[in-house]
């Protein structure tokens, strides 16, 4: 593992008014502002409807890991130009271990990490196939799905520090499979992956920590008690219950 702790330290946490606009009043970063947020385990899924806060929580992570927060790979010579931080981001810190220290103290060619977000990966796909350090593959002639699955085998090689956004969004329930498969062997190989997802197959990777967040904050909850896993058993076991309540005659067609 690399990082034990997000957290935001007594002299940057923000005063009003500041602390009464966005992100600080999204409930899931109130908590990080109050208890900071604690990396147990090397893969962690942040678990929560849309507009929980994970995509702020993910970005400022990343951005804590120097990261490119437009989604991109660690020690990346030609990055944007000076990013700008998130506003959390901005006040953000990250407890490193020794291995995190080192690699962030390290030299540039020694970082081993990415950020996946599913709103640029699929720019990823059209622009960096064949460029150095990038993959090899003309990802640009593949389908969503095989592409995002080129960037994941090529770029998550390492025991390096791997944050991802919905990495699920262009995959298929086989594809699904194979990244699960692929988290679990980074877990076991010396990597850490801290990634937030709507999918119930991700979630179940075995023995990864899951961290559901939404209205009361953060609280960490089995993959059977998540209402994510509840909401698809539910679906899956009988569409119509969800159904009939937004569709014209209550989706029954027969
Ligand atoms: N740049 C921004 N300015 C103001 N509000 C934002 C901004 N980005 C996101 N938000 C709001 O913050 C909340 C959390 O968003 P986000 O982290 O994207 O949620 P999630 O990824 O869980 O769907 C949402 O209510 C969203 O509308
Ligand atoms: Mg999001």
């Amino acid at each position: 593992m690399f990082v034990r702790r997000a957290y935001i330290p007594d002299s940057l946490t923000p005063e009003p008014p500041e602390r009464d606009g966005w992100p600080f009043t999204v409930p899931c970063v109130a908590a990080l502002v109050e208890h900071g947020l604690t990396f147990t385990h090397p893969v962690t899924f942040l678990v929560g409807d849309n507009g929980s806060g994970k995509s702020t929580l993910v970005e400022a992570i990343a951005e804590g890991f120097r990261l490119d927060p437009y989604g991109g790979r660690a020690g990346a010579r030609t990055g944007r130009p000076n990013p700008r931080k998130s506003p959390l981001g901005a006040v953000l810190r990250l407890e490193t271990t020794a291995a995190g220290a080192r690699m962030l103290g390290g030299p540039r060619l020694k970082k081993k990490g990415f950020f996946l977000r599913a709103e640029t990966a699929f720019a990823m796909t059209e622009n960096l196939g064949g460029v150095p350090g990038y993959w090899a593959e003309d990802t640009s002639r593949m389908s969503h799905g095989e592409g995002f699955t080129t960037i994941f085998r090529t770029m998550m090689n390492a025991p390096g520090f791997y944050v991802m956004d919905e990495p699920e969004s262009a995959l298929s329930f086989t594809s699904c499979l194979h990244l699960t498969a692929l988290m679990y062997e980074l877990g076991r190989s010396g990597a850490q992956v801290i990634c937030a997802t709507h999918s119930p197959i991700l979630a179940a990777t075995p023995g990864a920590d899951i961290i559901e967040i939404g209205e009361h904050g953060f609280r960490r909850t089995p993959w059977e008690k998540l209402e994510l896993v509840d909401h698809w058993r539910r679906y899956l076991d009988n569409p119509r219950s969800y159904l009939r309540h937004l569709v014209d005659g209550g989706g029954d067609d027969g």
